[in-house]
């Protein structure tokens, strides 16, 4: 590595294409399947989709999965199932993607915030106790950045207060905690299948479970909450009715069939993410300045971010260090702006800054660099030399 000028402050940028933070692997036999899959007989609700849904099943070790459009539609029909309504109280993490509070929102229940655990970045489980008042009626902790969050400390606490878990592990797919994969823990565990997350459908998500009554649920609001099949019209095939309040979140057998083929390559995919994140932890280690992701505890993650903060002793604040790599060419993007700096979470729910000291904190050193199993070994190279190139220019 050689010291050169950073592009921000007027060198050449390292890299003359950009390389995103995240970003989808197809290669030919996704391209085939989703191929194969138009020309059956069903491209929608069709037996493709059973096929994914019983193959992640399969793979986390629970009896039901059941296949809907986005995490976020996962997340709704989740809170619908579990009962969630109007003047009940969801505690979350405000260190998350806005749809992580919608099972509360959707549900016309409270979303409650709770602050982090710093070092899992994730909901910290005395927080979590002090939040719990006789509305409570669930908990959403996310696996932030794929890293397993405190289960054994939130179960405690859904335990103590008969409380419906809802595990938002759209950054979490393909990894373990405690010889089990994430997925297997009760009540509910939900996916995203995002183009930049562990694999992906296009759009798309999934929620798992071991609960007979709620997966029948599930299925009940993925689809309009019709009986297909109601007792006492056996004679009329016709007659199907809805129940309730439903959805269309059904979803085809075309991002099904991109599903099965990307499983085919999710132990590739973990292997390269896992490389780049000891490569990245090799080079950051004796940076000042940087705090890398904490060492996973028990647990073997499937990392979906691998995000650092950007601590004062580094020489530029994050704000310059994000801007310094875009112009390197380096995709890095922050995850997240905490949910109660958001417009809608404070004049809906009345929440301000400065109400979740140690989210705050995190989030004002958070970036996270690119991470997917597209990255080579070249592309590595140049994120972590534009990194320390740019420390080395502010150390002088
Ligand atoms: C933590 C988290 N929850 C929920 C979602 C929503 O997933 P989707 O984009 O599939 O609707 C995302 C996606 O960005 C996410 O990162």
């Amino acid at each position: 590595m050689t010291d050169r000028v950073p592009a921000h402050y007027g060198g050449d940028p390292i890299r003359e294409n950009v390389l995103g933070y995240g970003s989808q692997s197809i290669g030919e036999d996704e391209k085939q399947a989703v191929v194969e899959a138009l020309e059956g007989d069903y491209i929608t609700r069709g037996p493709t989709v059973d096929a994914f849904e019983e193959r992640v099943a399969d793979l986390v070790g629970v009896d039901h999965a059941v296949a809907t459009t986005s995490g976020t539609t996962a997340l709704h029909i989740a809170g619908r199932a579990a009962g969630f309504g109007s003047g009940d109280e969801v505690i979350t993490t405000p260190l998350t993607f806005v749809s992580t509070a919608h099972v509360a929102t959707y549900c016309c229940a409270d979303p409650v915030f709770a602050d982090i655990d710093p070092h899992l970045r994730s909901l910290d489980p005395d927080a979590v106790r002090e939040q719990v008042t006789e509305d409570t009626a669930g908990i959403v902790p996310m696996h932030y950045g794929g890293q397993p969050a405190d289960i054994d400390g939130l179960l405690e606490v859904a335990d103590e207060h008969d409380l419906t878990v809802i595990w938002d592990a759209c950054h979490a797919f393909g990894g373990s905690w405690n010889g089990e994969m994430i997925g297997a823990q009760r009540d509910m565990v939900m996916f995203s299948f995002h183009p930049v997350k562990n694999i992906t459908t296009g759009e798309g998500g999934m929620i798992v479970t071991d609960d007979d009554e709620l997966a029948e649920r599930l299925r009940r609001l993925r689809s309009f909450d019709m009986d297909y099949d109601p007792d006492g019209h056996e004679s009329e095939p016709w007659y199907q009715v809805t129940e309730g309040l439903g959805y269309n979140y059904n979803v085809t057998d075309l991002q099904a069939a991109l599903g099965l083929a990307q499983l085919d390559r999710l132990d590739t995919f973990k292997r390269r993410r896992d490389e780049t994140i000891e490569q990245y932890n090799e080079a950051f280690a004796s940076i000042e300045g940087i705090r890398t992701p904490s060492e996973p505890v028990n647990s073997d993650p499937m990392y979906h971010l691998y995000a650092i903060e950007v601590r004062e002793d580094f020489g530029c604040d994050r704000e310059e260090f994000v801007n310094a790599l875009h112009a390197e060419n380096i995709g890095v993007q922050v995850h997240y702006v905490p949910l109660h700096y958001h417009p809608y979470f404070q004049e809906e729910y009345g929440y301000e800054r400065g109400m979740f000291p140690e989210t705050e904190r995190v989030y004002e050193g958070l970036v996270s660099l690119p991470l997917h199993a597209k990255i080579d070994d070249g592309d590595v190279t140049d994120v972590i030399d534009a990194v320390q190139q740019l420390r080395t220019y502010h150390a002088e």
